[in-house]
């Protein structure tokens, strides 16, 4: 038997930005948090390198706003740009108010520098960042007698005022599979908030964990949202490479501490690519490991920190340091073999500088987002920051915009009579390959029209199979994912074939020129179905 819950805020995602709004709505709001697995399975767990903010009195607020458009590739919208870096100060005072351990030395807090900042305006806890900031955000929310939180809970699609032939659109809610009893539970809400995080799974090899399916994105496309930029799929450049090692990520900080990036032969070549070296901006580096590796008919290149004193690197990158040592590698005396891999989703469903998105009652924040700060490729480290800046101007939003609790019409349980159990279940691990593979090979870090068109071929045919699928079978969370990275996989496909020049994270041999005017891709959509 279905169940129905009854709350003022659903907050899909439990990671920085889905905790972060949640702690930030006052104690009269009652507040569900669903995560799709346990409470650290999003990205915000696996962070490294830490949070930009200007927190240095030698650093500048301008300084901070010019390195996010430069490495945006002058894509970005510069209020989105000036907004969040002049709430970043704040945003890190509410982390540390909260009790995230950053890194300290001596009386002040350690800064350290990732690629394309030009000061050092990382704050960390250690290497593992995004540990200390996950850990003691759920500790907080655990604590909240308003929130209630829901592990292994899966977000099937939103629920509008529209798909109920009602009048006035407005999200009033969501469908949502509990993975231990299978059912398809209601959860009705005056505010659903969209903190899903990104949907590099979409790639063969990624950094994120198994569910960056961009779930959130597909579920407002469905709803009726604009999406933009997502195009731009960010290729971390170095991760680690060994057969055990899966998506584990070698920071950034690695080279703002003086990490060099080598050939296989042990020379340097960075410098032949962009004069700032290892720290040039992500999409810069991403390429030129990607271009010497192919080149070199190589496996992988490496990561050079063993000249600095080994107490060194194991205070600084302890994770690393124990990690890589479990597959045989000592970092403070050999380099680390690495290669790029899908990292970060910048674009997303449109939003403005309150998380709204197109549909009334509806808000995305964190990387499911395109608020337009990261133009055509994100600059290290500020998508943590994104995800607090915006947590606390949607949850003021929200605030002000309490809606009358008899708004809530009745909502009718979860269809089941059309569909079987799936007997087929090896239909879906079998797409989910196939997608992954023709995206890393043909919507990757260069890419070509021909290429293009292959990968919209593909993913025509995937659609209408899953589709079909879907209409067919009880849904199960792989069920879920596969059709909403199809139909993501499909809008990036999209928005790339639409860019006629080469900008940042997208490069084509095709156009290989920036257009003197830099423009977003915005996506529609029209005839959207609902199910
Ligand atoms: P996530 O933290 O990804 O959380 C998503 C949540 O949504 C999860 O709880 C998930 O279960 C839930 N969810 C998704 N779909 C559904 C659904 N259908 N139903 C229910 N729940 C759902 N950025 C930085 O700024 N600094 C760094 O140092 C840094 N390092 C990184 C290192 C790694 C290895 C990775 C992968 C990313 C890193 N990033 C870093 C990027 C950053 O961590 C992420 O962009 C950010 O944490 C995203 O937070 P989020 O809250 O938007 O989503
Ligand atoms: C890293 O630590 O290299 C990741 C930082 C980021 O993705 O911003």
């Amino acid at each position: 038997m279905s169940k129905e819950f009854n709350y003022d805020v659903l907050v899909i995602g439990s990671g920085a930005s889905g905790l972060g709004l949640a702690l930030q709505l006052p104690a009269d709001f009652r507040i569900a948090v669903l995560s799709k697995a346990d409470l650290t399975s999003g990205s915000t767990y696996q962070a490294q390198g830490g949070v930009a903010a200007v927190l240095d009195n030698n650093d500048s607020a301008q300084s901070h706003i010019d390195d996010t458009i430069t490495a945006g590739a002058n894509l970005s919208r510069r209020d989105a740009v000036e907004f969040t870096v002049q709430h970043g100060k704040e945003s890190i005072d509410w982390l540390i108010r909260q009790g995230v351990p950053f890194t300290r030395e001596g009386d002040e807090y350690h800064l350290t520098k990732e690629g394309g900042h030009s000061h050092r305006r990382i704050i960390h806890s250690a290497d593992a960042t995004g540990q200390a900031i996950q850990q003691t955000l759920i500790e907080k929310a655990r604590n909240s007698d308003n929130i209630d939180l829901f592990e292994d809970h899966i977000a099937v699609d939103l629920i509008t005022r529209h798909k109920l032939n009602l009048a006035d659109n407005r999200c009033i809610g969501a469908y949502v599979l509990d993975n231990a009893t299978g059912h398809v539970e209601v959860f009705k809400a005056g505010s659903v908030v969209l903190a899903t995080g990104g949907v590099s799974k979409a790639y063969l090899y990624t950094s994120n964990p198994d569910g960056a399916s961009g779930d959130g994105i597909a579920m407002a496309w469905r709803a009726g949202c604009r999406v933009g930029n997502l195009e731009f799929n960010q290729f971390h450049p170095t991760c680690l490479y060994h057969p055990q090692a899966k998506s584990f990520l070698i920071t950034e900080a690695v080279r703002g501490e003086g990490g060099r990036l080598l050939l296989p032969d042990g020379s340097r070549f960075m410098d032949k690519f962009d004069p700032r070296g290892e720290l040039a901006p992500r999409d810069i580096v991403a390429r030129a490991i990607d271009h010497e590796m192919k080149r070199l008919g190589a496996d992988c290149l490496f990561l050079d920190i063993s000249h600095k004193p080994a107490e060194f690197v194991k205070q600084h990158f302890p994770t690393i340091y124990e990690r890589c040592l479990g597959y045989g590698i000592d970092i403070t005396q050999e380099p680390i073999p690495v290669v790029p891999a899908a990292h970060y989703t910048c674009g997303g469903i449109m939003t403005n500088q309150a998380g709204m998105t197109d549909v009334k009652g509806l808000y995305a924040i964190g990387e499911t987002a395109f608020t337009g700060l990261h133009g055509a490729n994100r600059l290290a480290s500020n998508s943590l920051l994104e995800c607090i800046v915006y947590a606390s101007s949607a949850a003021q939003h929200i605030i002000d915009n309490r809606p009358a609790e008899d708004q809530l019409p009745v909502i009718p349980c979860w269809d089941e009579s059309q569909v079987t159990d799936s007997d087929e279940d090896v239909i879906i691990a079998h797409n989910w390959d196939e997608l992954r593979r023709f995206m890393w090979d043909y919507v990757g870090i260069v890419r070509t029209t021909k290429r293009l068109q292959r990968a919209k071929h593909r993913v025509d045919l995937l659609q209408q199979e899953i589709s079909e699928y879907y209409s067919n079978y009880k849904v199960s969370r792989d069920l879920l994912e596969l059709r909403n990275l199809a139909v993501v996989a499909d809008l990036i496909i999209r928005s790339a074939m639409h860019r006629k020049e080469s900008r940042g994270l997208h490069y084509t041999l095709d156009y290989p020129k920036t257009h003197p005017e830099p423009r977003d891709t915005i996506l529609t959509p029209v005839n959207y179905e609902w199910r």
